[in-house]
């Protein structure tokens, strides 16, 4: 029997394809008893909570309007998802309470929200939305860029095996731009021309903005949405839709003209976001030679309402699914999918500048240990990309601790929000921050968990302190330096000043 371990550590049996169509059975008497169904296709950390989000949509009379069923894959590593959601548990950790009392309640109280790996639960749908991952592989900071597409394209195949003629897909996926019109819509109107159905096809975009973090829910629920149609019929649908789940009248909608546009705008977000982190490691670099605490400059500017407000503070790398990779689906859509000549060469260097940003921090515990790290243990604080997150796809101290390797450091890492860390399950987790920093040489602080402000340094043992994210105030700095540890700090200049 094949099993699927989930990052808590719980075991799942999975089930065979006979045995998944006859728990399947349940959701196809039970579908009926609510006005319409939705299937969120993929359960991961988008859409484990825009299912949830939907299954506590409401009428005026406070009755369910939807039954929502999940579905993600029969496989080790992604089954889990959907035991956990039909156990009545979120199956991402989150700091918002509000998740998982939203799945406990429709899969508990309500029974409107249940999971499956069925993909017949398409033919029950009358709205079906995509949460699907699309990754980038291969982009080594140059031009050649590839994008995963077989994932995607394989899902919406199984999508228009069942769909009905009037269901509306609505892609909340991070696409390239065209890939609405020149992926999705020629895969769903084949399958569904092959059964025989031959009413034009419902489609939008409406890209995810959700936040996972202590207002995860309310990123969804209740936060400005934009979203586009293949046509009229499909914006019309979409809007309605989209109006039934999210707080409208606070957060109006935004009907962009097509899903190009909204395929783009995503996407435009996250560089923006991406560019403004990268311009200020370059001012970070230039406060610390100039003993300038660039914190409080950035502080001082920020005070600019409307135009300066959102500038971004020094820090330590930039890390998650998104922000590593939209900008270069841009990138790729040009060439590929438009054959449009236009680099993004801003951008494009941005993202290589955040990227190589963790190796400045590394250059701070180099430095402070003294020019070699060979033999040091060195505990890094923080795996997931931000703070009170349990995700940790593509994040910075994964590059960090790589170089501690390679400059022949032991690199032990803490964070207490993750159990096991995927991505380098080869470097020794420490459960206890207290006994992991009494046995390090030098600490990192590389995410700024609440849990890391209240640290106390006790032992001999610790020599140096890198504070990569604003943890520690001024006051706890010159402590620290007061008892013989040496600290740095990411635009920090003044510390480096005060000969910290
Ligand atoms: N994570 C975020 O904070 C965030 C925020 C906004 C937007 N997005 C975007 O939302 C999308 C989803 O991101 P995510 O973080 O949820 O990814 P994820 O990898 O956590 O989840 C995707 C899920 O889809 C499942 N899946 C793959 N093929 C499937 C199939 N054929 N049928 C059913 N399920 C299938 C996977 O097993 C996985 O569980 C991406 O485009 C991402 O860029 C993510």
């Amino acid at each position: 029997m094949k099993e699927s371990v989930a990052p808590d550590g719980s075991r799942h049996a999975i089930p065979t394809h006979g045995e998944a169509l006859a728990q399947f059975e349940e959701l196809r008497w039970r579908a009926p008893a609510f006005p319409k169904t939705v299937v969120v296709q993929g359960l991961g950390f988008v859409g484990a909570a825009v299912a949830a989000v939907i299954a506590g949509a409401r009428d005026a009379a406070g009755r369910p309007l939807y039954f929502v069923i999940g579905t993600d894959l029969a496989t080790p590593g992604s089954y889990w998802k959907v035991a956990k959601i039909n156990a009545g548990e979120a199956p991402i950790g989150s700091p918002d309470a509000e998740l998982g009392a939203l799945i406990e309640d429709g899969t508990r109280a309500t029974g409107n929200l249940r999971a499956t790996t069925c993909e017949e639960a398409y033919g029950l749908a009358d709205v079906i939305v995509v949460d699907l991952p699309l990754d980038v592989t291969g982009w080594d900071g140059g031009t050649g860029i590839e994008i995963g597409l077989a994932t995607f394209e394989a899902a919406l195949g199984a999508i228009g095996r069942h769909i009905r003629p009037d269901t509306l897909v609505v892609i909340e996926t991070t696409v390239p731009p065209g890939a609405c019109e020149k992926i999705a819509a020629p895969i769903l109107e084949r399958e569904r021309r092959a059964r025989g159905i031959a009413k034009p096809l419902l489609l939008a975009h409406a890209y995810e903005r959700v936040m996972p973090g202590p207002r995860y829910v309310d990123s969804i629920r209740r936060f400005w949405r934009s979203y586009s149609g293949a046509d009229a019929r499909s914006a019309a649908a979409a809007g309605e839709f989209l109006q039934s789940f999210i707080d409208t009248g606070s957060f109006p909608l935004w009907e962009l003209p097509n899903t190009a546009s909204s395929e783009m705008a995503k996407l435009m977000e996250n560089s923006y976001r991406a560019v403004n982190i990268a311009w200020v490691h370059e001012w970070t670099l230039l406060a610390e030679r100039l003993g300038v605490n660039l914190f409080e400059v950035v502080e001082s500017v920020r005070v600019r309402k409307g135009t300066h407000d959102n500038m971004r503070y020094p820090g330590f790398g930039v890390g998650g699914y998104c922000l590593t990779k939209d900008s270069l689906l841009a990138q790729w859509s040009a060439g590929a999918m438009f054959g449009a000549d236009v680099t993004l060469g801003i951008t494009l260097e941005a993202l290589r500048i955040n990227r190589r940003m963790p190796l400045h921090t590394f250059d701070l515990a180099l430095e402070l240990a003294g020019g070699s790290l060979a033999g040091k243990r060195v505990l890094v604080a923080g795996v997931s990309y931000l703070a009170e997150v349990a995700d940790t796809r593509s994040s910075p101290t994964e590059i960090l601790v790589d170089e501690l390797a390679r400059a022949g450091a032991e690199a032990v890492v803490h964070d207490p929000h993750v159990r096991c860390w995927p991505e380098r399950p080869g470097v020794e987790m420490v459960e206890s921050l207290q006994q992991g920093l009494e046995a390090a040489d030098g600490l990192v602080l590389a995410v700024p968990h609440r849990a890391y402000q209240r640290i106390e340094f006790t032992g001999e043992r610790l020599k140096f302190v890198v504070d990569a994210q604003n943890v520690l105030d001024d006051d706890r700095a010159q402590w620290l330096h007061e008892r013989g540890m040496r600290v740095a700090g990411v635009g920090k200049g003044h510390w480096r000043k005060s000969g910290y």
